[in-house]
């Protein structure tokens, strides 16, 4: 099994366009010191010749264009993309999907409510159903996502994408809004979970034993933004728990028997992006990796 992060950060890239926080300064000042992410979406491959994605950022067309094997290499149309899961409905997860209207058949795989907000917004509708078969995904079915390669996708603790949030939202909540991913070869699982907000015991234990995991790495701390002077939100308001901390990820899943752990879905406030802070320090000490565009991962 391949897999490519084709983009690492949190919504909004990094920099971000209207974002002048200490991280953006130096994303643009000093690109060595923080290199420049775009948003979160991998790539996965079990022979090389066949790719899924898993969710479709903005910037997809750049992250193919940086990708060799993500290219037509046959006839006068072609991809070697076969099918996009989508793990839920946010802008930095399906809006790419605008860009690959091209008429080349792949499956679009989503939960039915995903795929409830995706026919909600005709929009898509671009993608001509001719070409582009949705599929729904049920939670805790297998799916062949190409051929060989199975997956799984699993309920996380998350919360409905921004744009429809109503007078109230049910953080936390468990369901079709917010999945992961687990995908498995040769007695390899492997695991995807760009959103979450907390480590629930029924998670730490089916992680238990995986070969590699990229988790959501949004926010070191959960005030990180107000901090910033950047916005008022913190993270468990936007469904995203923290690495740091006592209910942070590191601290969630220290005991957790992983061979690698990789924080994806950066937001571009995280001092953790910055290559010589204590913050990196603090996160490799703890075994983890921080995941950049173009990482490959072969478990
Ligand atoms: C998130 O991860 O919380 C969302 O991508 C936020 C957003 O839509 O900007
Ligand atoms: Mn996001
Ligand atoms: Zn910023």
């Amino acid at each position: 099994m391949r897999v490519r992060v084709l983009g690492s950060a949190a919504g909004g890239g990094l920099p971000q366009w209207n974002c002048r926080c200490a991280v953006c300064r130096l994303a643009r000042a000093e690109p060595q010191r923080v290199i420049p992410r775009t948003q979160s979406s991998i790539a996965v491959s079990n022979d090389g010749e066949h790719w899924a994605l898993i969710n479709c950022a903005p910037e997809v067309l750049s992250q193919l264009q940086r990708e060799p094997a993500l290219q037509p290499n046959r006839d006068d149309r072609h991809t070697p993309i076969q099918s996009i899961l989508v793990t839920n409905g946010d802008v930095d997860h399906v809006a790419g999907l605008l860009s690959l209207r091209e008429r080349s058949p792949f499956r679009l795989y989503a939960t039915p409510e995903i795929h409830g907000v995706l026919r909600s917004n005709p929009i898509f509708n671009v993608l001509a159903p001719d070409c582009v078969e949705r599929r729904d995904v049920a939670l805790d079915s297998r799916i062949e996502l190409l051929p060989g390669l199975m997956a799984t996708v699993f309920a996380v603790p998350g919360k409905t994408a921004l744009y429809l949030e109503g007078d109230e939202v049910d953080i936390g909540a468990e369901g079709e809004s917010t999945v992961g991913v687990e995908f498995e070869l040769d007695g390899q699982r492997l695991y995807y979970i760009p959103g979450c907000a907390t480590v629930t015991p029924r998670l730490a234990e089916r992680l238990e034993g995986a070969s590699a995991l990229l988790f959501d790495g949004t926010l070191w701390r959960d005030d990180e933004m107000i901090h910033a002077g950047v916005g008022q939100k913190t993270g468990q308001r936007m469904g995203h728990m923290s690495m740091s901390g006592p209910q942070g990820s590191m601290t969630a899943l220290a005991d957790v028997a992983i061979d690698r752990r990789i924080f994806i879905h950066i937001n571009n406030t995280n001092p953790v992006l910055i290559e010589d802070s204590a913050e990196r320090r603090e996160a490799e000490d703890a075994g983890w990796e921080i995941a950049f565009d173009g990482m490959e991962i072969t478990p």
